[in-house]
């Protein structure tokens, strides 16, 4: 095949991004070489372990391995060897002390990889940016390249959703082009071909939007979360309930039901950061009030955290300390092990500094909150953890949080007492059981 029908794929930083890319590449057909500063993560995803928990990898994991399609690698030498088309799939997380994004694994990879592409290839950014980033990138790639200004740099931001990872990245609601020339977007399309080719529709940018698309859709997706959740403070004021609220408004099919639930509000390694990088990026281009309401959107999102562990409080008498908390979740959403500003762990972090005795039980996330907050206590199960508490706290909504039975969960705590930081417990239901149901913005 020539280079145009098949491209060879490498994707450097193989996280939960660029792990899930690189296998998913593989799957659709394409030669993928996965490359990691981490030897430890590349040793596992060489031996057909995925670091990660991500429904339905593993399997995929092992069978592109089996097709020899996929390698692993820490050498920049061997991915400029190797590929066509190389995917930037680094981390960019909050600057320690500021909003703003680090760069500097971006640029980094971007450094480490130039000096080894000495024929035509094209660079193309996956992770989210700062606007501006890949007009700079391309400079430096030039720069350092020995092919010079047959490299080029595009960015095609990633909009996949962990939880959902798998399915997202073979079938996206969108493939974004950035390019500044028509022989980037057809290596993109060549790299993309099955995916657009089963549906994905394409939109054809320059680099600046394409930059942009990323955090104007997290920042959108984040506004409708506080924007519920700060109508959710106004109930807990006048004793109206957020949650019917909610429903009438999700009815109206201009605003629709999905990211207007209540609850304890997000986290994770994308929308806290991407907002905060966001509006620091735009107060750095003399434009901060265009999206000076993310600022505000990041305080309520706060304030429900705070909000959750009164709640607790309320609900022990005022008497936290030493009262014995279960905290059910440690991920920042379900069917994902990423803590990455979790508000679950916040949540328990903080009771346990009023001085609770707190265990926390996640389904997939205990390794990773273990090892970050060796502080806490954990258990084994939903109800280990449960065991002689004076009050449950659901802090993560994982399906099995939803199933529990109130009077099997009422034999094992000292006090039925629960409180529902995501709004998935049906309140008559626990109530009937005689437990003390409380959740946010609601009676
Ligand atoms: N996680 C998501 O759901 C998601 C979704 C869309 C976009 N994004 C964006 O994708 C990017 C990556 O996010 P992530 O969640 O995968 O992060 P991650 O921290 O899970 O993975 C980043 C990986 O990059 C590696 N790395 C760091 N420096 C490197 C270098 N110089 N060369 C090669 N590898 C290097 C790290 O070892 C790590 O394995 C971020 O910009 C993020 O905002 C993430």
């Amino acid at each position: 095949m020539s280079f145009i029908d098949s491209p060879r794929l490498t994707v450097i930083g193989t996280g939960y991004l660029g792990a899930t890319h690189a296998v998913c590449m593989a799957a659709l057909g394409y030669e993928v070489l996965g490359l990691d500063v981490d030897e430890e993560k590349i040793a596992k995803l060489a031996s057909g372990e995925s670091p990660i928990f991500e429904p339905g990898l593993p399997e995929l994991l092992t069978k592109a391995l089996d097709s020899g399609r996929l390698r692993f690698t820490t050498s920049f030498a061997e991915a400029g060897a190797f590929g066509d088309v190389h995917f930037i799939c680094v981390g960019t997380p909050q600057q320690a002390g500021s909003d703003a994004a680090d760069l500097t694994y971006v640029d980094a990879a971007v450094r480490g990889l130039a000096p080894h592409l000495d024929r035509r290839a094209l660079v193309v950014g996956r992770s989210t940016v700062p606007v501006g980033t890949a007009e700079r990138l391309t400079g430096v790639l030039r720069d350092l390249a020995p092919a010079g200004n047959d490299v080029e740099l595009a960015w095609s931001p990633e909009f996949l959703r962990e939880g959902f990872a798998v399915d997202d990245t073979l079938h996206p609601d969108r493939l974004v082009f950035g390019v500044a020339s028509d022989w980037a977007e057809q290596q993109l399309r060549a790299a993309f071909k099955p995916v657009i080719e089963y549906g994905s529709p394409v939109v054809r940018t320059d680099l600046a939007t394409a930059e942009l698309v990323k955090v104007a859709a997290n920042s959108y997706l984040a506004t409708k979360i506080s924007y519920i959740n700060a109508m959710a403070e106004i109930c807990e004021t006048v004793g109206a309930d957020v949650k019917d609220l909610a429903d009438a408004l999700a009815l109206d099919d201009r605003i629709g039901g999905r990211f207007l639930k209540p609850g304890l509000g997000f986290g994770g390694g994308c929308l806290p950061k991407d907002i905060r990088a966001f509006a620091h990026r735009a107060e750095e281009l003399g434009v901060g009030q265009s999206v000076s309401f993310l600022r505000e959107v990041d305080k309520i999102n706060q304030r429900r955290r705070a909000r959750t562990v009164d709640l607790v409080g309320e609900l022990l008498g005022g008497r936290v300390a030493s009262a014995r908390v279960a905290a059910w979740g440690a991920a920042f959403k379900p069917n994902s092990d990423d803590i990455r500003d979790a508000p679950a762990l916040d949540v328990a972090r903080t009771l346990h500094g009023l001085g609770a005795d707190v265990r926390v039980y996640d389904p997939a996330a205990l390794g990773n909150a273990r090892r970050a907050f060796p502080e806490l206590s954990y258990g084994e199960s939903a109800l280990d953890v449960a065991r002689g508490a004076d009050a449950v706290v659901l802090l993560t909504e994982w399906a099995e949080f939803r199933e529990i039975d109130p009077d099997a969960l009422g034999a094992v705590v000292a006090h039925r007492r629960i409180v529902d930081g995501r709004h998935v417990l049906k309140a008559e239901r626990w109530r009937a059981a005689g437990w003390e149901y409380r959740a946010l913005g609601r009676p």
